[in-house]
């Protein structure tokens, strides 16, 4: 089939190399000209495991091409992907929907035939409903274009198994007055049945409802989860306070099969281009619809998250006496989380630039985020490796679950630190190997050990 991909960020550019994958032809189409040359060039302008293969393979079969124009691609595809951004306003906590407004306008202002547009950006609830009337004002008379919505589930740093294997799909389709799915919406639900046909065939669950509640998975997802992790670090205070180790605690509640061991790691919280917006967005969703109160614990879900980072740097203020001005902090990680470059509203990289506002002298290194973090703080001392870090460090802080700092060991940085005092700000260490080492070892959820 022929799609298009509005939109080639980290879901965008992963949608479109996984529907060549499944044997589309495909167009991404993004309004930056940089990213659109990288992209053509066989260059995955992000890191993301796995993605700069299947590009450089469906570059080369043809199936796959690039382009900034709306009037090249619209005119291929039978159905358009929308994958554009949904930050947050800068001015209130609600969804800045212009990018997706933008993108469906000139998608329907473009088509010279009947289409289907396919949401897949996060959206605050009512807004399918509101961007199929504006298809509909800005098409050509006699031209039907027929949005569906089809929230995304990747995860970054998986994002390509994830796209091509997903734990479910959703389509939300448009209903009548009645509450019926109408006849546009049903034509083009079998389109989108033959889009992810191979997925279909190998019983991928697939969930057929109405925009607002394909909508809604979405958020209630992303907000199930950062309350997860908001819950057990909000155990981690108490734990803090009367002793206790907040990992046994996750593991003995995780094996309860209602709960579940996944998203209970004690740590710095969430960060990332989704969960806080997320969550911040629905919020802002319900008061306008009048039912704030339903999530308003939402507000305690991010205010705990951000408490955990202030929490982190009055740590390191402590261990260095009351004062981390002019001291040296290594800060092992600037991404919000392992095998992704993304800084978006990143917890390591906001106790980072936190410290070094206080006048620290902060050594980052990350394997791979350095340089978007740069672009946002470019007043850090980023380094290169763990070693140049880490020298004559007076407290270590490990704020991103890399491999390579999970797999760290107290004789590789014995060595080059000025004082043995780690913070393990993802509970990720071994606290008797440090501890045993001679090291000051802390962690969220432990009281201060030796
Ligand atoms: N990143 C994730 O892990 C993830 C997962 C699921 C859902 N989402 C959702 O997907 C959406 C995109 O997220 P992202 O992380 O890929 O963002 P991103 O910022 O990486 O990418 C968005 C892209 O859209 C482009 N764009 C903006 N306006 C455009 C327009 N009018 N026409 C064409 N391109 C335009 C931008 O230039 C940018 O390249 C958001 O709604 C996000 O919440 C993201």
């Amino acid at each position: 089939m022929k799609l298009t991909v509005i939109g080639t960020g980290y879901l965008g550019a992963t949608h479109a190399v996984s529907m060549a994958e499944l044997g589309h032809e495909v167009i991404g189409l993004d309004v930056d000209q940089a990213k659109i040359d990288a992209l053509a060039s066989g260059e995955v302008p992000f890191h993301e495991p796995g993605l700069p293969e299947l590009l450089s393979k469906h570059i080369g079969t043809g199936k796959l091409r690039f382009t900034t124009s709306y009037d090249e691609a619209i005119p291929f595809g039978d159905v358009h992907f929308i994958g554009v951004g949904t930050p947050q306003k800068a001015e209130s906590h609600a969804a800045d929907m212009r990018y997706v407004d933008s993108a469906v306008t000139e998608i329907a202002r473009a088509a010279e035939r009947d289409c289907i547009i396919v949401g897949k950006s996060t959206v605050p609830v009512g807004s399918a409903a509101r961007l199929q009337e504006l298809a509909r004002e800005n098409s050509a008379d006699g031209v039907r274009v027929t949005l569906v919505w089809n929230p995304e589930f990747l995860r970054e740093g998986h994002a390509v198994d994830d796209t091509l294997t997903p734990d479910r799909m959703v389509l939300g389709l448009e209903t009548d007055a009645n509450g019926q799915y109408t006849e546009e919406a049903l034509a083009a639900e079998k389109v989108l049945r033959e889009v992810y046909a191979s997925q279909l065939a190998a019983n991928i669950p697939l969930i057929v409802t109405d925009y607002q509640t394909a909508e809604l998975v979405k958020v209630a997802a992303n907000s199930f989860l950062a309350t997860k992790i908001s819950f057990i670090n909000a155990l981690s205070e108490i734990t803090e306070t009367v002793g206790g180790d907040i990992r046994t605690l996750a593991d003995a509640i995780g094996l309860d099969e209602r709960i579940g061991r996944k998203f209970l790691n004690a740590g710095v919280g969430f960060g990332g281009g989704c969960l806080p917006k997320d969550i911040r967005a629905l919020r802002a969703r319900a008061a306008e619809l009048g039912v704030d109160q339903s999530v308003r614990f939402l507000a305690e879900v991010d205010d705990i998250n951000l408490r955990r980072r202030e929490h982190t740097v009055q740590l390191a203020v402590q261990q260095l006496g009351g004062s981390v001005h002019g001291r040296d902090i290594a800060v092992l990680g600037t991404a919000f989380k392992p095998e992704s470059d993304d800084v978006r509203d990143s917890p390591a990289l906001d106790i980072a630039a936190r410290l070094h506002s206080m006048g620290a002298e902060v050594h980052v290194y990350d394997p791979k985020a350095n340089a978007n973090a740069a672009k946002r703080y470019p007043r850090l001392d980023y380094v290169d490796s763990i070693e140049q870090a880490v020298a004559r460090a007076e407290i270590v802080l490990l704020l991103t679950e890399w491999k390579e700092f999970r797999e760290l060991t107290p004789e590789q940085l014995n060595p080059l630190v000025r004082e043995c005092t780690i913070v393990d700000g993802r509970n990720v260490l071994n606290p008797d190997q440090w501890i045993n080492a001679g090291w000051k070892y802390m962690a969220s959820g432990r009281s201060i050990s030796r």
